[in-house]
């Protein structure tokens, strides 16, 4: 038998750890402890915070739902009912017929036509950009678009571009620029969210829109912000596009609605057709086990609390947040009103945003703080989050600690 030369060839002799420079056993731990050094002395180390007895004015659960009895009730006895995992991908033996009601229920609740649950909004946007990438696409990205968006836009294989933020005007500069190029991408998709995860304001879809039908464009909208917090619970919906074929929304079930999971929304004539070229090329969603069934049922559960009367009382204490604030005239410009639950106030630094942080939590309130890296635009914040069930009385209190804190952290 003719040896295998692939397999026994000298050509393809690894080398030995001894033909090059000697192999450092430590060079990997040496690494680790670089990095940790200079995150250290840049003031940049994170760690994992857990929410605690602390009031809650950071959580993205919204409309409190997450702890809702009924919701609980809802993932447990889907627990009983199909066990804790869903044990395989959805195109193996994986799709429950809760994930099946969760997508009629996601259709109904957001006027959309299809829907497609992944395990989480990070996933959904992988794995929709993945399906829509590749040599022939291009993806213009907003320059606020969230880790999730540019990871999916990149991995995507697509040509990638970023427009300033919120300026339809930059938009279609690049789209034209795409247009006069001597090879002009014949597939384009114009990215942005409903409302933006940092600053908290909102995109001009309906504008947005109307640019990318002009250009024979796509519109992929990231609702994770948006889905169950905005007027009428989605953006896509209030800015009338909701039977729009060329406007595509992704969704995490994690913030309003207080579960897990992500979903992707299609609309118009070709709904099925994307959905079934997302079931057959979503990396994210083929190879990847379904959304666990408790999530599923929660998130079930949730959309049908998550009702305009829940979705104004978050308004409400968003409205409360900033009027409370606005108070104190040293931190009245300094707010940025946000168009859904995040709510903004600019820190001088990143050393002041943390040192606000830490003097909260010791005062029982728990915040979030964003340093760049984590801001697009280098200007530290607080972030405060409103929350439907906030009663209105408590919270301008609290608010009040919040103002006096920042103060008094930063004379
Ligand atoms: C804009 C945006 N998209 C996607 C995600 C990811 O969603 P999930 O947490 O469900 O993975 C987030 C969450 O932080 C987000 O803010």
């Amino acid at each position: 038998m003719v040896p295998d030369q692939t397999l026994t060839g000298p050509s393809t002799r690894l080398p030995a750890a001894t033909d090059n420079a000697p192999v450092d056993p430590r060079a990997w731990e040496t690494w680790l402890a670089a990095r940790s050094r200079v995150r250290a002395a840049r003031g940049m180390q994170r760690t994992d915070n857990s929410r605690g007895p602390l009031t809650d004015l950071a959580s993205n659960d919204y409309l409190g739902l997450g702890g809702h009895p009924e919701v609980r009730a809802a993932a447990a006895a889907a627990v009983h009912e199909y066990g804790a995992g869903a044990a395989a991908s959805r195109v193996a033996t994986g799709t429950l017929q809760v994930h099946r009601e969760l997508e009629r229920s996601l259709c109904r609740y957001t006027g959309r036509a299809e829907a497609l649950v992944f395990s989480s909004g990070y996933t959904a946007n992988l794995g929709v950009l993945g399906a829509l990438g590749g040599p022939g696409s291009l993806f213009i990205l907003d320059a606020h678009a969230h880790a999730s968006l540019i990871d999916g836009a990149r991995l995507s294989g697509a040509q990638v571009e970023t427009s300033e933020h919120n300026s339809l005007g930059d938009i279609e500069r690049l789209l034209l620029q795409n247009m006069q190029s001597p090879a002009p991408k014949p597939r384009v998709a114009v990215v942005v969210e409903s409302v933006y995860s940092v600053l908290g304001d909102a995109a001009p879809l309906a504008e947005a829109a109307d640019l990318c039908a002009r250009h024979g464009a796509l519109l992929v909208v990231d609702e994770a912000h948006s889905l169950a917090a905005t007027e009428h619970g989605s953006a896509a919906r209030a800015a009338g596009l909701a039977g729009s074929g060329h406007v595509v929304v992704t969704a995490t079930l994690s913030k309003a609605l207080g579960a897990q999971g992500g979903a992707a929304l299609l609309g118009g004539e070709s709904a099925g057709l994307l959905r079934e070229h997302l079931v057959n090329t979503s990396r994210t969603f083929l190879f990847d086990t379904a959304l666990a069934p408790a999530a599923a049922a929660a998130a079930l559960r949730s959309l049908d609390l998550a009702d305009p009367q829940r979705i104004g009382d978050l308004a409400r204490s968003a409205r409360v947040i900033c009027d409370t604030l606005a108070g104190h005239p040293e931190l009245r410009g300094r707010i940025e009103r946000g168009a859904g639950a995040v709510q903004s106030i600019r820190m001088p630094g990143a050393d002041a945003a943390m040192a606000a942080t830490a003097a909260l939590r010791e005062r029982g309130i728990a915040v979030a703080c964003f340093r760049p890296p984590s801001v697009p635009d280098g200007i530290s914040r607080l972030r405060i989050t409103a929350h439907a069930h906030q009663d209105p009385v408590e919270l301008a209190l609290v608010l009040e600690t919040v103002a006096r804190t920042i103060l008094e952290v930063e004379s």
